[in-house]
């Protein structure tokens, strides 16, 4: 069985649900306390044993490419000043086996067509796809969503989604997916729809913003015209992979927090500051401050 080693992360949407905040910057390098979303994103990966790092970028990539790149003049600074534990967190942004490989979208055409995009880097190995905007929280201790996945993937070599039960009236916001049964947590998938309304979606299982696929979606993502919303949607892609290979659904163990959302990106900030060491102890205060000021 191959190994996962690639990680493919779309940057290139154009993330009007959070303007004016993206105009100039990809909604990927919004911070969450004190790491962008797509550093969160590249730790989960490394996490799980992946060392080649695939972004796939549009018209604002500067800021991520800064952001994994070296920075010269500010490590020097952080040295003259001795602040070192700041000069640390900036050199240890990524581990000295990680690669990081940037491919530009000239155009948006959709996921789907983003992540074709890759194919002249993936080429037949199984990859790893990740949304940054969908943010993910393990409990302490617990390994992340894409450690979890490549687990099941080294097991059962198929290509997995990650899933999550949604309210029936956001199946408009997913690809939804319709399954039976294998083993606890997994599923094999049946169906699968790109945004259908929630009287036509054919369950409330959602696929969110994790996947490990084979490469042999590449061959079916390359044939499609647009989709959903005049995009070229992955959801089509996995659809007729289907015809051809199991496709499984997994259940992880974790959050989710859509920070493609202003209100799903607020809740990842307040849930990540309650627990972060620098600052918990004070926010902690300042928001039951809050809730009695309201009462
Ligand atoms: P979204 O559907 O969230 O689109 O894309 P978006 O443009 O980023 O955000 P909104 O809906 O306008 O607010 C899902 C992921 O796919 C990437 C995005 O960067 C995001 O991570 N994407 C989407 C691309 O890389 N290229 C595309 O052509 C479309």
């Amino acid at each position: 069985m191959k190994k996962v080693t690639k990680a493919v992360f779309p940057v290139a949407g154009f993330g009007s649900r959070f303007l004016p905040a993206t105009k100039a910057q990809p909604k990927e390098m919004l911070p969450v306390v004190d790491k962008p979303l797509i550093q969160y994103a590249v730790e989960e990966a490394v996490s799980a044993g992946i060392t080649e790092m695939i972004f796939i970028t549009g018209r604002n990539k500067r800021a991520i490419e800064d952001h994994f790149d070296k920075a010269y003049e500010l490590e020097s600074e952080l040295e003259a000043a001795g602040k070192v534990n700041l000069l640390e967190q900036i050199q240890d942004i990524l581990p000295p086996n990680v690669n990081c490989i940037y491919i530009r979208q000239q155009v948006p055409l959709g996921l789907g067509h983003a992540v074709l995009c890759a194919r002249p880097v993936v080429g037949d190995d199984p990859f790893a796809v990740i949304l940054a905007d969908d943010f993910m929280d393990v409990r302490q201790g617990q390994p992340t969503v894409m450690k979890q996945m490549v687990e099941v993937y080294e097991r059962e070599g198929k290509s997995i989604l990650a899933v999550l039960h949604v309210p029936r009236e956001s199946t408009r916001q997913y690809g939804i997916v319709a399954s039976s049964p294998y083993m606890q947590n997994l599923e094999f998938v049946n169906t699968i729809v790109e945004k259908p309304e929630p009287s036509e979606a054919p369950s409330n299982m959602a696929v969110v913003g994790r996947y490990i696929l084979n490469a042999s979606i590449f061959d079916h993502l390359a044939g499609l015209g647009k989709g959903s919303g005049g995009e070229i949607q992955l959801t089509d892609g996995i659809a007729a992979l289907m015809k051809h290979e199991q496709i499984l659904a997994y259940r992880y163990h974790g959050r989710r927090y859509d920070c493609g959302s202003k209100i799903g990106y607020l809740k990842a900030t307040v849930a990540m500051g309650l627990k972060h060491p620098e600052v918990m102890k004070e926010f902690n205060d300042f928001i039951s401050e809050l809730n009695v000021g309201q009462r």
